[in-house]
């Protein structure tokens, strides 16, 4: 299979991008972002560098160019990593968050969804990781980063209807993870705290990668991915895969 992971130069892009390359399923991988992906790191025995190919897209709020479409042909399904971080917030003007974190996601999904597929039995499948306290309901808003999470619960529901309304070409999925972790990142202790106290849930970046590798490669189970069922799926691929 084809897969392109959007946001390729990212913490959890880049992982996800790791693993990939150990699994023999996937035969080819366009790592899509407005920047050269980084260097690959810590590839394990089994790892195919080959399979990965590198595509710049400056501007991801205009229609994709020829030459970008051309790469993301054939391909079978996407990982979409892109966003603005709660950390990044305070620099960043609200209208260039709503922008990547929302509409960059809606023309990605549209631009897959209308590419041709050579003998393409499953729908595409696309997973857009938004984050465990993203609220759907607008009616309700979240006492921290309130407008963001209901920001990112929107951009949810658009991915969502999107897939629903290609009548079966595309499948979405939503992975909402907590704090994502790494044995490389630590949380230095006072966020670790506050984190506790408004109950996020932890999640390593290796599960969280396998997890969402599992679905594109078996297939969805369920259109959301909560943080406890990425944390149990992921440690099983990991295992199964050896990665
Ligand atoms: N890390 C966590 O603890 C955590 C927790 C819950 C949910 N999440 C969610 O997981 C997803 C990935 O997070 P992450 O930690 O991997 O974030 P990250 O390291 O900041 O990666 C974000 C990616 O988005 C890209 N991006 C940002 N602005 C862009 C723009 N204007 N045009 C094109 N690309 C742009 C970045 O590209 P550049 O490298 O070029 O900037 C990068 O590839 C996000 O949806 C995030 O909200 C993360």
């Amino acid at each position: 299979m084809k897969l392109i992971v959007a946001g390729s130069t990212g913490f959890v892009g880049a992982e996800v991008i790791r693993q990939a390359l150990s699994i023999p399923t996937i035969t080819s991988i366009v790592a899509l972002g407005r920047r050269p992906m980084s260097e690959l790191k810590n590839t394990g025995p089994n790892a195919d560098p080959t399979k990965v190919k590198s595509v710049v897209l400056e501007d991801f709020g205009s229609e994709y160019p020829e030459s970008v479409k051309e790469e993301l042909l054939g391909a079978d399904a996407c990982i979409w990593t892109i966003a603005i971080t709660p950390s990044q917030l305070k620099t960043t003007p609200w209208e260039h968050t709503v922008k990547v974190c929302r509409d960059f996601a809606i023309r990605g999904v549209e631009t897959m969804a209308q590419l041709p597929r050579s003998g393409g039995k499953n729908p595409f499948r696309f997973i857009y990781v938004s984050g465990n306290n993203a609220e759907r309901d607008q009616t309700k808003r979240p006492m921290i980063l309130g407008d963001y999470c209901l920001l990112r619960g929107e951009a949810e529901t658009l991915v969502l209807e999107c897939a629903k309304k290609s009548n079966g070409a595309v499948e979405a999925c939503i992975a909402k993870p907590g704090i994502i972790g790494s044995p490389e990142k630590q949380t230095p202790m006072l966020q670790k705290a506050f984190f506790a106290i408004i109950g996020l849930p932890k999640i390593q970046v290796s599960e969280i990668s396998a997890a969402m590798l599992r679905q594109v490669v078996n297939g969805f189970e369920t259109d959301t991915l909560v943080n406890a069922d990425m944390v149990r799926d992921g440690q099983k691929f990991l295992t199964e895969h050896k990665l």
